[in-house]
C-alpha cells in the first residue's frame, strides 16, 4: 500500500505516520526527516538543504524526487509506504506519478489531514523529539508517561528542531499554501483523495485514519 499524509506544518503527519507504521509495518518515508538526517552527516545535499529549510522555504524538487526515488527501491518498501511531506508541489506530484509508474508501483490514497491555521503555530513550537529513537512529543498535546523519559526506548534525551520557531512557521505555512495545497485538487481529480480532522484529538485522527484505510 502506498499513501500520502498531505497537510501543512504541524497537521500531524509524522504523529499519524509513526502510528501507521507500528501497526500496520508500512515505512514512513519523511523527506523533513532526511533531509535533516542529510544535514547532521554533513553531505552535500544536506549542505545544500540547510538554509533553505532554516527559512522555512522549499528545497528543489530535484533533489527531492532522488532521494524518494532511491530509497523507494529498498527492499522494505516492498510491504508498503506512507509519504510524509512528499510530494509538496505539482512537479513532485508529476514526478512521483512517473517514478511509480516505471517502478510497477500504485498510489492507494491521499490523505489530507485538514487543520486551521491559527492552532499550527502551538503545535510546532511545543514539538519535541526523543534523541535516541525519534519518537515525537509535544508539552501540552502529547507527553510521556513519565516526564523526561521516552515511552518507546526509555531515552532521556530529547531535540527540537531549528526551524521549529514562530517566524519561520509563517513562512512554511505560505509555502504550503502556495505549492502545496494545489495538490489537492490534482489527487481530488484523480479520485483518490481522502479527508479527516486534523483538529480532533491525536488518538481520533488515528481512528479516522484507519477508518479510511478500511474503505480501500
Ligand atoms: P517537514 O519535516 O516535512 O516539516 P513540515 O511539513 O513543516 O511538517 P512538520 O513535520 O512540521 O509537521 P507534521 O505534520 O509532521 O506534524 P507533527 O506530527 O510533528 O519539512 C521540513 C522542511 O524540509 C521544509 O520546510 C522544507 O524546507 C524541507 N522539505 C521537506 N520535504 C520537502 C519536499 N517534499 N520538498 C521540498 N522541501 C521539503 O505534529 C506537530 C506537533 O503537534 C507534535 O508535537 C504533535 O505531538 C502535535 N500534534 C499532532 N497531532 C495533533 C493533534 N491532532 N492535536 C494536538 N496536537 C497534535
Ligand atoms: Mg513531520
Ligand atoms: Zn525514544
Amino acid at each position: 500500500m502506498i499513501l500520502i499524509l498531505l497537510g501543512p506544518p504541524g497537521a500531524g503527519k509524522g504523529t499519524q505516520a509513526q502510528r501507521l507504521e507500528d501497526k500496520h509495518g508500512l515505512i514512513q518515508l519523511s523527506t523533513g526527516d532526511m533531509l535533516r538526517a542529510a544535514v547532521a552527516a554533513g553531505t552535500e545535499v544536506g549542505r545544500q538543504a540547510k538554509a533553505v529549510m532554516d527559512r522555512g522555504e522549499l528545497v528543489s524538487d530535484d533533489i527531492i524526487t532522488g532521494i524518494i526515488s532511491d530509497r523507494l527501491d529498498q527492499p522494505d518498501c516492498k510491504s508498503g509506504v506512507i509519504l510524509d511531506g512528499f510530494p509538496r508541489t505539482e512537479a513532485q506530484a508529476e514526478a512521483l506519478d512517473r517514478m511509480l509508474a516505471d517502478k510497477g508501483m500504485k498510489l492507494d490514497a491521499v490523505i489530507e489531514m485538514k487543520t486551521d491555521d491559527k492552532v499550527l503555530v502551538e503545535r510546532i513550537t511545543g514539538r519535541y523529539t526523543c534523541a535516541k529513537c525519534g519518537a515525537g512529543y509535544h508539552d501540552k498535546f502529547l507527553k510521556p508517561k513519565v516526564d523526561g523519559v521516552c515511552d518507546k526506548c526509555g531515552g532521556t534525551e530529547f531535540t527540537r528542531r531549528s526551524d521549529d520557531n514562530a517566524e519561520t512557521v509563517k513562512s512554511r505555512l505560505n509555502a504550503y499554501h502556495a505549492q502545496t495545497a494545489p495538490l489537492l485538487p490534482y489527487y481530488r481529480g484523480k479520485g483518490i483523495l481522502k479527508q479527516v480532522d486534523g483538529m480532533a484529538p491525536i488518538d481520533e485522527v488515528t481512528a479516522q485514519i484507519e477508518a479510511v484505510l478500511k474503505t480501500i
